[in-house]
């Protein structure tokens, strides 16, 4: 078996830690049992690009248990986890290309070798994959019933390859599902990014201002959580709607070039590039720390940074010093990876669980329906979203009430007033 990990004697611990992951992942664990019994996915061959994480691993683990045959990738070069790549090589024969702190070259490297295995469904988070394939591996498509996209910037990317005709296969955009980014964005980032800044930097937030560029789902979680630990929080917007919720949802709202100088701890959630550039660094206090929860690396203008330094220094794990000609140091957290996988452990188990089960069942969904489809980007479908909402529900133990007939025939009436 090919594949490429940092160290195959760290599978015991990821052993450990993936069966941890799999307790808090009740729906997806159904669904497991299911696909054992029915495999849905007998013969189909399967290439993930994903944070390979503990929880990466349990969905991998349901995919073959479906009959797929899969191989994985990492979707970040900063967020693989190298104890669950190694369980998931020694323990389950599903090959991983992935390392912890590779570089670029590597990290497409690993997506060539991922693609190696022709597949006939994709995985993506970020598009990376996809966008491979179309760009350098196009001998492929006519293999290719589908792919799964999970995160908000791979759908961005998608949505632009389709409007420019260029989409060669169809995509299910997995984090348009309800059930995923209104919990794993906004309460899976908003916890997870928290812990990554905390982990990174021990500092506490009470007292703090936090300024957040992007009300999104994912910035809507950070700048709730940070207020949850008593930080004076700012939230930055160029979209006059989100702004506006922002503000009546009780935060502060500015321009990023009035935020910049009060700001103790920056993070960006926008999905765009350049974010926080020269002009803010410029003004930004002394000892500010900056970081990034979007996909790429491009929210922060990193080269900026190392233009106007004269020093710079690690100065914990995770966290880079740098000194500007003036004195002041200001603090780069996670090389402007996303912090939440790269100084912590991504989302708890227990959101990627809905998001993770709607990933099993849209490639169930494609591999079902492969003669259906056209070169389109999908959502995901409305009963496989109601589904994994139910699932969750029941296994946390929460019931809820059914429409009585009088109530219903009242929601289908129009003559009915006062
Ligand atoms: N994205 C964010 N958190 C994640 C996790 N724990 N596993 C996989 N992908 C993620």
């Amino acid at each position: 078996m090919n594949y490429d990990i940092k160290d195959i004697t760290l599978a015991p611990k990821g052993r450990l830690r993936i069966e941890w992951a799999e307790q808090l992942m009740p729906v997806l664990r159904l669904i497991r049992e299911r696909f054992e019994k029915e495999k849905p996915l007998e013969g189909i061959r399967i290439s993930a690009c994903l944070h390979v994480t503990t929880e990466t691993a349990v969905l991998m683990q349901t995919l073959k248990a479906g009959g797929a045959d899969v191989v994985v990738c990492a979707s970040n070069p900063l967020s693989t986890q190298d104890d669950a790549s190694a369980s998931l090589v020694e323990h389950h024969q599903i090959p991983v290309f992935a390392i912890k702190g590779e570089d670029n070259d590597t990290y497409y490297s690993h997506i060539r070798s991922a693609l190696e295995h022709k597949p006939m469904i994709t995985m993506d988070d970020g598009a990376d994959l996809v966008c491979t394939i179309h760009s350098e591996k196009q001998d492929l498509i006519p293999n290719i019933i589908g792919g799964t996209e999970e995160t908000t910037t791979g759908v961005i990317r998608l949505r632009s390859m389709e409007a420019n005709n260029v989409l060669m296969f169809p995509l299910i955009a997995v984090n348009d599902a309800n059930t995923k980014h209104f919990f794993d964005n906004r309460y899976g980032t908003g916890q997870s990014t928290v812990d990554g800044i905390i982990r990174a930097t021990n500092v506490l937030f009470a007292g703090l201002v936090v300024v957040v560029c992007g009300y999104g789902w994912c910035g809507r979680g950070v700048a709730m959580r940070a207020r949850g630990l008593g930080a004076n929080v700012i939230v930055t917007e160029t979209d006059p709607l989100r702004a506006l919720e922002a503000a009546m949802d009780g935060y502060r709202v500015m321009q990023i070039k009035e935020a910049a100088s009060i700001g103790d701890i920056f993070v960006t959630l926008t999905g765009d590039i350049h974010v926080i550039r020269e002009e803010h660094f410029q003004v930004m206090k002394n000892g500010a720390i900056v970081c990034n929860s979007g996909h790429f690396n491009v929210e922060i203008d990193i080269s900026a940074l190392e233009r106007m330094c004269i020093k710079k220094r690690r100065i914990r794990e995770y966290v880079d010093e740098y000194t500007l000609k003036d004195g002041r140091k200001i603090n780069l957290l996670g090389e402007g990876r996303l912090i939440n996988l790269s100084a912590a452990e991504g989302h708890p188990a227990s959101v990627m669980d809905m998001s993770f089960a709607n990933q099993a069942l849209c490639v169930e969904f494609l591999a079902k329906n492969a003669d259906s489809l056209s070169k389109k980007v999908y959502s995901v479908p409305k009963e496989i979203d109601e589904n994994v909402a139910k699932l969750k529900l029941e296994s946390m133990g929460i019931k809820i009430d059914e429409l009585t007939d009088e109530q219903k025939n009242y929601l289908s009436e129009w003559t009915m007033g006062t």
